[in-house]
Formats: structure tokens, C-alpha cells, sequence
């Protein structure tokens, strides 16, 4: 659950399906909408913006041999990401929602892959994982969140662990401040870095609640993402205004929180008045379980 979710939940629903007629129906007129966007001088030219700038995100993958794909819940505007070896097969998901594990599993099944590990980021307040009814319908999956989570999952993930997926792996980096139990994965060649919601596009979690602690929120940022690579991709756990992907360089130089000092950050995290999460009741409880709590 994050910041900005309790303002904009009216609209969540017609914000994501603005998405997917951006990018499905209209995808030109998105391309060209987002280049004025982000470089309005570069507007008018027949390039797209990310040809011009190395500084600006232009891609979604890079890893040879990496399958990478980015899913979509619509009501909580969730993230999940499915990875995989393109020759062993084996996979690892990321922040799997309830609602749409019919949809999650398909694919996986359409794609043959073998689906290793279910991890979740941190235990979420605004939606409920599908991560154990996951491991009831697929055999051998096993389930992973923070050993600072307090959720029970069949692997407690802890600063520096692996989570291999045939020749690939994520590797663990504690990011606490949103929660006590959030982590920050990042592929093994620091080409890609899900944020969970430590880091979002322009944005960052909300502290108020769980745990939560700007001072520790803003240190673990600078700390343990913006320590990567400029060109490394941001995957967050949530986006509400249809933003996909960003990159270190981008949200160091233009994220409008994480730009300011750490006074100015604490400042701004403790002065956001939000109101508590609509499914935080249901929620938290469940995800401490795996999800499974009243599925
Ligand atoms: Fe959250």
C-alpha cells in the first residue's frame, strides 16, 4: 500500500483502463504523448526521447536469456513480475495478487515454465498475495518474504540471500522504512531492481503505518537502490498513473521526494494526512499467512 493510492482510488479503475488503451489501442499516441512528457524541447522532432538521452529509461530487459514479464492488477494497482530462464525454465514471481492467479498460472502453464519461488516483497496492506493458494495448486513452489516480515513463508529472505532461477538469481537487499520487512531484489548483472514500495516512479511508500519510518525509508533508498547503477530498471510493486518502468538515474535526478534532504523527506512523510487502506483489515492479517487467512 502506498502513498498515493488513497487519493486517487476513485479513479483507479478508469486510470487503468486509460492504461490499457494507451497501450494497446493507441500505443503511437502514448509513445509520443510520454516523449513530450518527459523532454518537452524534444516534443516536436520526429525521435522519440529516449533515443536522444541515455539518462531517461528506454528499455524493459536486457539479460540475455532472461524471460521478463510485467502483470497488472487493476483494483489495487499492483505490479507482479514473472521471470524465468529461457532454457531451464525455471521461474520466480514476484508480488502475485490474489485476484488474478487464474490469469498468473495460465500463463505460466501456456509458457511452460517451472515455477520455483513466490516471493513477496513485504507483507502488503492493500491487497491479499496469492502466494499460498499458489503453492496449493503448483507442486514443488515454494514461498518467500522477509525474515523481518512476521508473515511464516517457506524461506526467510534476509540482506545478501539468493533465489535462483536456473542460471539466473535475485538477490536480496533490505530496504525497511514502508515496512520493517520490505526488501529490494535485484537480478544478479544489476540491470533490474524490484522496489517493492521502498522506491516507486516518482514516488516512494507511505510510512505511517506497519512499521513504517521515513528516516529509515529515505536511508535505505539512498543506501541500497540508489546505490545501483544509473541505467539499472525500477520495477515498483505499484503504479497508479500508468508509469511502467524507470530507472535509478531517472528517480535520483527527478523523483520529486528522494531529491530533497533527509529533513525535508521526514517532513514531507509525516505531513501526508493519508487515510488508512480500505483492505488493510483483511489484508495484513492474511498476507502474514500467506494469504490464506478466510481464502
Ligand atoms: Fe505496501
Amino acid at each position: 500500500m502506498c502513498s498515493v493510492i488513497s487519493r486517487v482510488k476513485p479513479v483507479q479503475r478508469a486510470l487503468a483502463s486509460t492504461l490499457r488503451l494507451r497501450t494497446n489501442a493507441d500505443g503511437l499516441n502514448y509513445a509520443a504523448a510520454q516523449s513530450r512528457r518527459f523532454c518537452p524541447g524534444l516534443s516536436t522532432g520526429a525521435q522519440p526521447l529516449w533515443v536522444t538521452s541515455r539518462s531517461y529509461c528506454a528499455r524493459i530487459a536486457t539479460t540475455d536469456g532472461l524471460f521478463f514479464r510485467q502483470l497488472f492488477e487493476v483494483e489495487s494497482c499492483t505490479y507482479t513480475y514473472l521471470l524465468a530462464d529461457t532454457d531451464t525454465k525455471e521461474a520466480v514471481i514476484i508480488d502475485p495478487v490474489l485476484e488474478t492467479i487464474d490469469r498468473d498460472l495460465e500463463l505460466i502453464k501456456e509458457l511452460g515454465l517451472s515455477l520455483k519461488v513466490a516471493v513477496n516483497t513485504h507483507c502488503h496492506a492493500d491487497h491479499i498475495t496469492s502466494t499460498g493458494l499458489m503453492k496449493k495448486r503448483l507442486a514443488g513452489l515454494k514461498s518467500a518474504i522477509s525474515k523481518f516480515s512476521g508473515a511464516s513463508a517457506d524461506i526467510h529472505l534476509k540482506e545478501g540471500d539468493n533465489i535462483p532461477f536456473g542460471r539466473h538469481s535475485l538477490t536480496v537487499r533490505e530496504t525497511p522504512g514502508h515496512t520493517d520487512g520490505c526488501i529490494t531484489l535485484v537480478t544478479g548483472d544489476q540491470t533490474m531492481v524490484f522496489t517493492g514500495d521502498a522506491l516507486l516512479i516518482r514516488g516512494c511508500g507511505r510510512t505511517d503505518f506497519q512499521q513504517g519510518c521515513a528516516k529509515r525509508l529515505y536511508q535505505s533508498i539512498q543506501e541500497k537502490i540508489y546505490t545501483l547503477p544509473d541505467h539499472c530498471l525500477v520495477y515498483p510493486a505499484h503504479d497508479y498513473l500508468g508509469q511502467t518502468v524507470s530507472t535509478v538515474g531517472e528517480e535520483r535526478k527527478f523523483n520529486p521526494r528522494l531529491t530533497k534532504s533527509m529533513e525535508e523527506f521526514v517532513e514531507i512523510m509525516n505531513n501526508l494526512n493519508l487515510p488508512k487502506p480500505d483492505k488493510i483489515d483483511i489484508s495484513v492479517p492474511a498476507n502474514l499467512v500467506c494469504g490464506l487467512h478466510h481464502v
